[in-house]
């Protein structure tokens, strides 16, 4: 097997996908990867040939891009190079990570996520590192650290896996993957507002730190429900469990036209409703193609009145993260 420090030079173009996270009652714990969109990475490997302290070097470009930093410290893929370049010891290798970031930040699909599962993707890949999945979900986890100032692996699941994962925290990591009914379609919303820096992070410290017991019971009786429904391949039983008594109430304060979006979503025919992940999309759940056309079209409406402007994303859970290439 090739050692490490005989690499000269090597580059890898690695993909992850949009996500959506909490399903509704699934706070830190449901992630489904979404097809509206993908980041891709391409990772460069240099030996260095001084002593160049300088290690990771990011650039972006996409849609996305403009708000993105570019210091390592502050990027979602820096933290994870960072990360895996010192536990792995590969100081003397110079790593350009150039990023295509198709998934703008700030909307709640998962933005940093996918960037932070491409490279790791890709760093353990070049490297020949052969991180086992759970561990490597724990470096991209370091991604989030960026925009939410937590590890959280809901997003980075759905997004490294793709379809339907469980995130399940303690007291070890685990996931479980169940594959989507093959005609479960969303339908994304994302108003075009100003969000804060750190959204996710903001989000989440709105959040009461204690829950009844009453309305614990009701999220859990519904996040069972929705597991049922992945394995069941019942969309309507999905549906019937995204019902969130506990963060719903207080992020969709946070969402300009949350309750009429909501409300004429659901009278056009949608199954579900909730916020994707920390908002501010919303996602709206349906069985065709054909009715999240519909639900589109009465979103977009919805926020033409509001005078507010969106964006909507008719799309199906996705495939996970790919090795486009390598050279
Ligand atoms: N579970 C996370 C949260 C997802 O709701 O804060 C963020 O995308």
């Amino acid at each position: 097997m090739r050692k490490i420090n005989e690499i000269e030079y090597q580059e890898c173009i690695t993909s992850a996908p949009s996500s959506t996270a909490n399903l509704g009652p699934g706070y830190d714990v449901f992630g489904l990867g979404l097809d509206a969109l993908e980041d891709i990475v391409t990772l460069k490997v240099i030996k260095k040939s001084g002593s160049n302290l300088n290690s990771i070097k990011i650039k972006t470009k996409g849609e996305g891009s403009k708000s993105i930093p570019i210091d390592p410290e502050l990027n979602s893929s820096g933290k994870v190079a960072k990360k895996i370049i010192a536990d792995y010891n590969l100081h003397k290798y110079e790593c350009i990570i150039d990023i295509e970031k198709n998934i703008p930040p700030g909307y709640g699909m998962g933005s940093s996520a996918a960037s932070a599962v491409a490279t790791a993707v890709a760093f353990n890949k070049i490297f020949k590192l052969d991180i086992q999945d759970t561990k490597l979900l724990n470096y991209a986890a370091e991604g989030e650290l960026a925009s939410a100032g937590v590890k959280h692996y809901d997003n980075i699941a759905g997004s490294f896996f793709g379809d339907f994962v469980i995130v399940r925290s303690t007291p070890g990591l685990e996931f479980i993957k169940i594959k989507s009914p093959k005609d479960l379609t969303l339908v994304v919303c994302v108003p075009l507002i100003d969000v804060p820096k750190m959204k996710t992070e903001f989000a989440r410290s709105i959040l009461p730190k204690e829950v009844p017991l009453k309305k614990m019971v009701q999220n859990l009786s519904n996040a069972c429900t929705i597991v049922a429904g992945f394995f069941n391949k019942d969309i309507q039983m999905i549906c019937n469990g995204i019902d969130d008594c506990i963060i719903e109430p207080v992020r969709q304060k946070l969402i300009p036209g949350y309750e009429q979006v909501k409300e004429r979503s659901l009278q056009a025919g949608a199954l579900a409703f909730a916020i994707s992940g920390a908002g501010p999309a919303t996602i709206a759940f349906s069985n065709s193609k054909n009715k999240g056309l519909q639900i589109s079209e009465v979103m977009k409406d919805t926020y033409e009145k509001l005078d507010i402007e969106c964006k909507t994303f008719i799309c199906n859970p996705s495939r996970g993260a790919k090795i486009i290439s390598t050279k």
